[in-house]
């Protein structure tokens, strides 16, 4: 799919149609943890792969360079999803903080801000409704949380009338819950799932089984199991290798009974 350094075409990776009619990549490029030359150096490796959404936050310290790869790749604002997050702890100075990120990432909306984790543990209907409110002046596209539970969701639901529009959240085959993905798609929250490679075993059995027979590696299929489950992806990858295979899912895909055996591998 990517080839050196071609820019692809957007169309190459599906979306998902979040409230609103924000659309958004099903395939992000996660930046967590680099920082300074290597995240520029990165992420414009990834635009040039043909990745047209990039999940930073406040927290990775990165958005400055994430805003330069942005100009330097010459993709028109428009063509690129673009994802922050607001740190737990500045619960309380949204405003500040966003101006702040958008200053950083040179741009004037980002398409969707997410709190990072719940503000000392608790949903914080009052940081919700300020998402919200800064959403409607326009400086946000889409909103939503990442690392709540159903109950910290169904909170804020009950206190505004809104759901997130997404909830990111730490997913991987080890990870896999058919009750908690239920869960969020009957409150119409989009799942992404971040980590899904460090923490999954690529030499199993079960993913060298499929992979060989797709002829793909097992990060692949990993990847292509999340999309099976329509469940957006953010993969990190430093290397230039890594970053086009990562986003090349889509010249296979997995049979249910291939999906239901990589869920058999959620730990108990
Ligand atoms: N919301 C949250 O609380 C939260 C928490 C954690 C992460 N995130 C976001 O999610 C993104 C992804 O998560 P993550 O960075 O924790 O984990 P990840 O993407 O699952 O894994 C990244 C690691 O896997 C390696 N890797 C990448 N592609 C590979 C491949 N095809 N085969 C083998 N190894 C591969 C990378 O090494 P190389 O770089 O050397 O390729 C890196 O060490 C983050 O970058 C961040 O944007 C969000």
């Amino acid at each position: 799919m990517a080839d050196n350094g071609r820019m692809t075409e957007a169309h190459d990776v599906p979306a998902v149609t979040l409230a609103r009619g924000v659309a958004m990549p099903m395939v992000g490029f996660g930046t967590w943890p680099m920082r300074a030359h290597q995240a520029c150096e990165a992420v414009l490796r990834a635009l040039q792969a043909g990745y047209r959404h990039v999940d930073t936050a406040t927290m990775y310290a990165n958005e400055a360079e994430v805003g330069h790869a942005l100009r330097d790749s010459g993709l028109p604002r428009q063509e690129v999803f673009l994802t922050t997050k607001l740190r737990a702890s500045d619960a309380g100075r949204e405003r500040k903080i966003l101006s702040s990120s958008l200053r950083a990432l040179g741009t004037d909306y980002v398409d969707l801000w997410l709190v990072h984790w719940p503000p000392r543990g608790a949903a914080s209907v009052s940081v919700w409704r300020e998402l919200l409110a800064l959403r409607d002046e326009g400086l946000v596209r889409a909103v939503g949380v990442s690392n709540y539970s159903l109950a910290q969701i169904d909170e804020l639901v009950r206190a505004t009338g809104e759901a997130p529009a997404v909830n990111q959240i730490h997913w991987n085959p080890r990870r896999y819950n058919a009750g908690l993905l239920e869960g969020l798609r009957q409150r119409d929250v989009v799942v992404e799932g971040y980590s899904p490679l460090k923490d999954t075993n690529l030499r199993d059995p079960v993913l060298a089984d499929i992979a060989a027979a797709h002829g793909v590696t097992p990060a692949q299929v990993v990847l292509r199991w999340h999309l099976e489950h329509e469940i957006a992806v953010i993969p990190k990858s430093a290397s230039p290798g890594r970053i086009a295979a990562n986003l090349d899912l889509f010249g296979f895909s997995l049979e249910p009974a291939e999906v239901a055996r990589i869920d058999g591998l959620a730990a108990g």
